[in-house]
């Protein structure tokens, strides 16, 4: 596996692929890779020739309280995990190759509709700087598949949107969620935890699985869902962020009638935030 830093390198090593025939498969991280991660690489190389990952952290989408200078950085460690997954070559710019003319000037791309709320209300501007940075990814890389993780649904939701509102070539697949054996969602954020802290954490899935399990028995009070969960939550130590029933396809709210849903969480563990999501089918 090859490791390239600038854009003319990454297009130069893709045009070789694309002229022996090959079809590209990429899956954009922030590095710090688990088995999430792994598994997105390994769904790449199932649908493409040539698989391509990057990993940059983006400073476009952490907030100025955020954890952009803590977020862990592990490229010796990375590189053999996208070596053993399958991984033909990594992109891993620097901010200059990614942002040459500055961020302030940096052209935006904003998502409307699916940004709202959620994530989008707790983090403002991570969706514009989310969007933005795949955009100009994508772009580079143009690959004929993109893989993404169902981890961060309302990421996905944005990915898709941008990519037919932009009419961009690429085929998005959403792979499901990776879990530690006690149901945590795995995340890079998951090293910021205490024992104590991490021990509680399955909490949060077991409140997902609860509401899933009253939504398919048909239970409609949405509201009576979500406090019990929430004070579930509380009782396991978390500050809940938001948790929401939202219609699957477009994230608006759920009604009594809709048959697609998605449960979304949020929540505080002293100062990590984690994130989670479950799809109930009705
Ligand atoms: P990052 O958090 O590194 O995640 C990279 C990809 O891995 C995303 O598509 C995410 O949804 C997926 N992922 C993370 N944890 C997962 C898990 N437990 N199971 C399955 N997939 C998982 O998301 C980002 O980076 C950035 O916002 C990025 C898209 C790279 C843009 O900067």
């Amino acid at each position: 596996m090859n490791t390239v830093k600038t854009v003319n390198e990454l297009r130069a090593a893709i045009a070789q692929a694309r002229a022996q025939g090959k079809t590209i498969g990429f899956v954009p991280t922030m590095g710090n890779l688990h088995a999430g991660h792994i598994a997105l690489v390994e769904r790449a190389a199932q649908n493409a020739d040539f698989v391509v990952a990057s990993i940059f952290v983006n400073p476009l989408q952490f907030g100025p309280s955020e954890d952009l200078d803590k977020y862990p950085r592990t490229l010796r460690d990375d590189q053999q995990k996208l070596v053993d997954a399958g991984c033909h070559l990594l992109f891993h710019p620097g901010v200059e190759d990614m942002y040459p003319h500055g961020m302030d000037s940096q052209t935006r791309v904003s998502v409307s509709g699916v940004t709202e709320g959620l994530c989008g209300a707790s983090r403002p501007g991570h969706f514009e700087g989310v969007a933005t940075v795949v955009s100009k990814l994508l772009n580079m890389v143009q690959p004929d598949i993109a893989v993404f993780g169902q981890k961060d649904y309302q990421q996905l939701a944005v990915i898709r949107m941008l990519v037919r509102d932009l009419n961009m070539q690429v085929e998005i697949i959403g792979a499901p969620t990776v879990r530690a054996a006690d149901g945590l969602a795995l995340s890079s954020r998951n090293g910021f935890l205490s024992d104590q802290q991490r021990a509680a954490a399955p909490a949060l899935y077991r409140s997902l699985q609860q509401i899933a399990e009253a939504l398919k028995a048909g239970e409609n009070n949405f509201a009576a869902l979500i406090q019990t969960a929430q004070q579930a939550q509380l009782d396991a130590g978390f500050r809940p962020d938001y948790l929401e029933i939202r219609e699957a396809y477009s994230l608006r709210p759920a009604t009594a009638e809709d048959r697609h849903l998605v449960i979304l969480l949020a929540a505080f563990a002293g100062t990590t935030r984690l994130i989670d999501n479950l799809v109930v089918e009705r």
